[in-house]
């Protein structure tokens, strides 16, 4: 089969499948035509080879307790060494659920009552949940934006808070949502450094590493100098290969003390994977896929480019984050001075879902997220809505 932008212009009809994205918006809205470019699942067809590993499982007919182990982080190893030049071994690999059960799991498992934990902010709403839900102290450091709205970390403010020790856990997200970074190699050492400087581990959320665009290059901590000590690596198919419904990620820690706290936790809190028809899927994504990966990551980069040229050419006062990596686009509507209401109510009468840039802390006031995961023609008619607004 061929991944070539026809095979992702034709899309795939998700209305009736029971996804957020579509049923339950329209269920929430009550309005048919409503374009969702909100939630970060993509409207293309998973692999192919997903299709045939879930069925061969349904084959079956019989679907008792399933082993989730070995062959599964092998898969996840292979994958991870093929496509991002990481090394780890089997016996580093725990099976969870989702990465937002990871990030829970880390939080509880690596911290005391009490303990304050840093995020960089704007990022992903989970993980403010993660820590506020688990009762331990938040402790926001926020990023730089510079003048092309390019988003760095502000290493000064981190080591503050690491130093007077207000904070006892990172949670930090790689590549980075909403804000589109890739992270560099000596942006990563920084922040090893600094977390084994004062003793902190470090928990990245690599869920987006497959969407870093070239000539970018996804750097898993996992390759970071001395991130064996401090660090755990989150990670999943369900974003690249489209399967979140599926319900399957993985832990990856070298530091064998903490992989035990976390796998403790798991234990306490009866916490399992082992979902058949999600193990034999997500080993298929990880061995099977590549040429429709390479495919869907070329036809992403257009429709990044198109939306920057869109943009430009019809939103002026609207400025783009640029997007390195994932598929959700960073928009600042500061200039526009619309209350974030009534921004979010415009683009909602004109038949657009968007995220709230506030779903991502304070600093996303002003901000939405557009998601450019889905066919062209999708995106240019939410485009074209969102001009009415926007424009
Ligand atoms: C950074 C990040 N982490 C985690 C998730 C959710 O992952 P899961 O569905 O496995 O909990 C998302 C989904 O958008 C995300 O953007």
């Amino acid at each position: 089969m061929n991944f070539d932008s026809a095979y992702f212009d034709a899309g795939v009809n998700r209305i009736g499948t029971d996804c957020e994205k579509w049923d339950g918006m329209i269920a929430a809205t009550g309005d048919p035509d409503m374009i969702p470019m909100w939630v970060a699942d993509m409207d293309f067809p998973s692999p192919p080879a997903l299709k045939d590993a879930m069925a061969k499982v349904l084959e079956w007919n019989t679907w008792g307790y399933t082993i989730a182990g070995k062959k599964d982080a092998e898969a996840l190893r292979g994958y991870w060494a093929r496509r991002h030049g990481v090394q780890f071994d089997v016996e580093d690999v725990l099976m969870s659920p989702c990465v937002v059960t990871g990030l829970r799991l880390c939080v509880r498992a690596l911290t005391n009552p009490g303990d304050g934990v840093l995020i960089t902010t704007p990022v992903y709403g989970p993980f403010f949940a993660a820590v506020k839900g688990n009762e331990h102290p938040l402790v926001e450091s926020p990023m730089v934006m510079d003048d092309n709205n390019r988003f760095t970390l502000d290493m000064a403010d981190m080591e503050a808070r690491l130093a007077d020790g207000s904070a006892k856990l990172v949670l930090f997200c790689s590549p980075h949502n909403p804000c589109g970074r890739a992270w560099s190699e000596e942006e990563l050492k920084a922040v090893v450094d600094l977390c084994r400087k004062y003793n902190v581990p470090l928990v990245c959320d690599e869920i987006h590493a497959d969407f870093v665009y070239a000539p970018g290059k996804h750097h898993s901590i996992m390759s970071i100098e001395g991130a064996e000590e401090i660090a755990v690596m989150l990670c999943a198919a369900s974003k690249t290969f489209n399967v979140a419904g599926l319900q399957q990620s993985s832990i990856v820690c070298k530091n064998e003390t903490m992989r035990k706290a976390i796998a403790s936790e798991m234990e306490n809190g009866g916490v399992r994977s082992g979902n058949a028809f999600a193990l034999a899927a997500t080993r298929a994504a990880y061995t099977e896929c590549d040429e429709w990966l390479d495919g869907l990551k070329r036809y992403l980069a257009d429709n990044r480019d198109f939306v920057v040229e869109y943009v430009a050419e019809n939103m002026p006062k609207v400025k783009v984050t640029p997007l390195e990596a994932t598929y959700l686009m960073w928009l600042d509507c500061r200039e526009l001075h619309m209350e974030q209401k009534v921004l979010l109510d415009a683009l909602m009468d004109n038949h657009v879902k968007v995220n709230d840039g506030t779903f991502f802390g304070d600093l996303g006031y002003g901000f939405i997220r557009l998601n450019i995961g889905c066919p062209r023609a999708q995106l240019y008619t939410a485009l074209c809505a969102m001009k009415n607004v926007l424009g």
